[in-house]
């Protein structure tokens, strides 16, 4: 009997530690039930002597107590649990990323031109000398070419010459013109490559973002309007904007346009963003080259358009005063958790 009431106990021990909610019920009646082993050994008291009945029969009676208790004990523990388990609850562990900074700009840069009817178009990152260059009106001697003499790939192609990695987003007009008719309105922002020696201001990859519209009626004074209009959407309400006329080979005429210093209102001679000049240049633009719309098969004649391209790490870097585009390459959290 003694053995008995032992195994019986360590059983119960082991299986009341991993009972759940839904099996409790079931312990109780296969340890405390009527049919139950203990039950058994109750029954079997009237036919033991006098001591011995003593002895067991309070032996057993403070096993039932213990296993009552346990169960009972068991019972509240899991409803605690039950309780302080909500499943709707957000996790505590999973940190939340965020977009790259030039990711914010460039989807910020578009979306203002989208709200002026532009849809956003991703060229191609591999690109041919053709589109990249020919189309563009940047013949294969051309000294412009060397500043934009590139990344090129083992690969080769009859008519379309060598592949290389883009080296400005200019040829993503390309690829929508001989696709599509006018009226076109496009914006197309992504990755270029250039040879560049990396350094504070150059990386050997960066951002552009280029834009164009197409119709018979267009004219400088809308590539204007729409960039005055980008400027202060994005800068600020009261920047200005200055055209210096500039050499393209894909638009003629051609400028350079600066924004009015964001940083600098009072203290020009001090700023060290505009180095006291009070104008920072932000992009390339100009009236689309009638060569390059005959190269898409748009007839010249008929049609005319304007076209941008700007460097988004640039303005990145002006609108939060990043003094070093290599940070947003470095991949450093301190960095990037910043916005
Ligand atoms: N593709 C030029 C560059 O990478 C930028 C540019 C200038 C684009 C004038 C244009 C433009 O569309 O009209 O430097």
């Amino acid at each position: 009997m003694e053995n008995e009431i032992k195994n019986l106990e360590t059983e119960f021990v082991k299986e009341i530690r991993t009972a759940d909610t839904a099996n409790i019920e079931a312990l109780r009646i296969k340890y405390l039930g009527r049919k139950s082993s203990l039950g058994q050994l109750f029954a079997r008291l009237p036919s033991l002597n006098k001591e011995e009945k003593g002895r067991y029969g309070s032996e057993l009676n403070s096993l039932k107590g213990k296993m009552t208790n346990l169960i009972n004990e068991r019972i509240k523990s899991l409803g605690q649990k039950e309780e302080s388990f909500d499943l709707t609850f957000p996790s505590a562990d999973i940190e939340r990323g965020s977009l790259h900074a030039l990711r914010i700009v460039s989807k910020k840069i578009c979306s203002i031109f989208e709200r002026l009817g532009f849809t956003v178009i991703e060229g191609n990152e591999v690109e041919d000398e053709w589109h990249n260059f020919q189309a563009l009106n940047i013949p294969l001697e051309h000294p412009s070419r060397d500043a934009f003499d590139t990344f090129y790939l083992d690969l080769a192609e009859k008519d379309k010459g060598k592949y290389l990695l883009r080296s400005h987003t200019s040829p993503s007009q390309i690829r929508v013109m001989q696709k599509n008719k006018p009226p076109l309105a496009v914006i197309s922002p992504g990755r270029v490559y250039r040879p560049d020696v990396v350094d504070a201001s150059h990386s050997f990859m960066f951002h552009q973002i280029e834009g164009f519209a197409v119709d018979t009626d267009i004219n400088f004074s809308h590539l204007k309007g729409v960039l005055l209009y980008f400027a202060r959407e994005f800068f600020s309400r009261d920047v200005d904007l200055r055209f210096r006329p500039h050499f393209f080979p894909f638009t003629e005429p051609s400028a350079e346009v600066d924004v009015s210093c964001i940083i600098c209102s009072d203290q020009r001679q001090k700023c060290s963003v505009c180095k006291g000049k009070g104008w920072l240049e932000i992009l390339g633009c100009g009236m689309i080259h009638p060569k390059v719309l005959a190269a898409c098969g748009i007839n010249p004649k008929k049609y005319r358009g304007f076209a941008f391209g700007m460097g988004v790490d640039r303005i990145a870097m002006l609108k939060y005063g990043i003094d070093d585009i290599r940070l947003f390459y470095e991949n450093d959290l301190r960095f990037l958790e910043q916005f």
